[in-house]
């Protein structure tokens, strides 16, 4: 078994444009790091929001081995049944059962198991069951299934981030953030192990608000008129996060919070 394992997440990516040029970097980006395995947030991946088969499908190709989601996974209906039938997309595991996919899954690296969770943070966002059980759930049926397991946490709320990554400190490898497209300077390892960041950020236009163009959302946080989101082009980033863990000891070794002209 290697030595260390070395994982790279990158935080939502934003329309079908900032999707291409992901696409295009991830291998550069992937090796540029020496990492073995590429988690991607898709659920803004698709045009008009959403995730839809093509851009989780061109994502796979480029290179993304897992893609995690969020509120807006349910966006574009087609996904639905591709959720069933995917163990590369996985959507947050408190919603509903009744609801499609799951919301963990595994990734396997030359005899080293990854176990990857997704749930949704339910402070100002939906009133789903608790982040907190449904990952208590996935932790004691999977339970000496993996080798390593990391979390996205989906979620507006810092304070609630926060919570879930020191309530389930030592017992989950890595806890990233994700959803409010903005990346925080707080990537660390917790008292007992556990690596995290509040916000990876995301893959779209550094001159833009969360990705959309800067007009509209001004238009129409100024008039509270309804206004059409575009998510155009031009000068993309990608913000990611670096987790390197100890296979000896299993634990995280370090967290870094990292972004990248593509
Ligand atoms: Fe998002
Ligand atoms: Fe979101």
């Amino acid at each position: 078994m290697k030595d260390t394992f070395t994982v790279i997440a990158f935080g939502d990516v934003v329309g079908p444009y900032a999707t291409e040029k992901l696409g295009r970097a991830i291998k550069r980006i992937k090796s540029e790091y020496s990492a073995d395995m590429v988690i991607v947030n898709a659920e803004n991946s698709a045009k008009g929001n959403g995730v839809d088969i093509s851009s989780a499908d061109y994502l796979l190709r480029k290179g993304a081995d897992i893609l995690t989601s969020g509120n807006h996974v349910w966006k574009r209906s087609e996904i639905k049944d591709y959720l069933d039938g995917s163990e590369f997309l996985i959507r947050p595991a408190n919603y509903p059962p009744s609801c499609p996919g799951k919301g963990f899954t595994y990734y396997d690296s030359c005899g080293i198991r990854v176990l990857v969770m997704n749930v949704l943070g339910t402070v100002y966002m939906d009133p789903l069951d608790s982040p907190f059980d449904a990952v208590s759930a996935i932790l004691k049926s999977e339970k000496g299934n993996y080798d390593i397991s990391v979390l996205d946490v989906h979620a507006e709320a810092t304070s609630e981030k926060l919570a879930i990554a020191n309530y389930f400190d030592g017992r989950i490898t890595a806890v990233f953030g994700t959803h409010t497209h903005v990346r925080t300077a707080d990537a660390r390892l917790l008292p007992k192990g556990t690596a995290y960041i509040t916000d990876i950020g995301m893959t779209g236009r550094p001159d833009s608000i969360l990705g959309v163009d800067k007009e509209q959302i001004i238009e129409h946080m100024t008039t509270h008129m309804p206004t059409k989101f575009n998510v155009g082009d031009g000068e993309t980033e990608a913000n990611f996060a670096v987790i390197t863990v100890d296979m000896n000891t299993k634990k995280a070794i370090s967290i870094i919070s990292a972004s990248a002209g593509i």
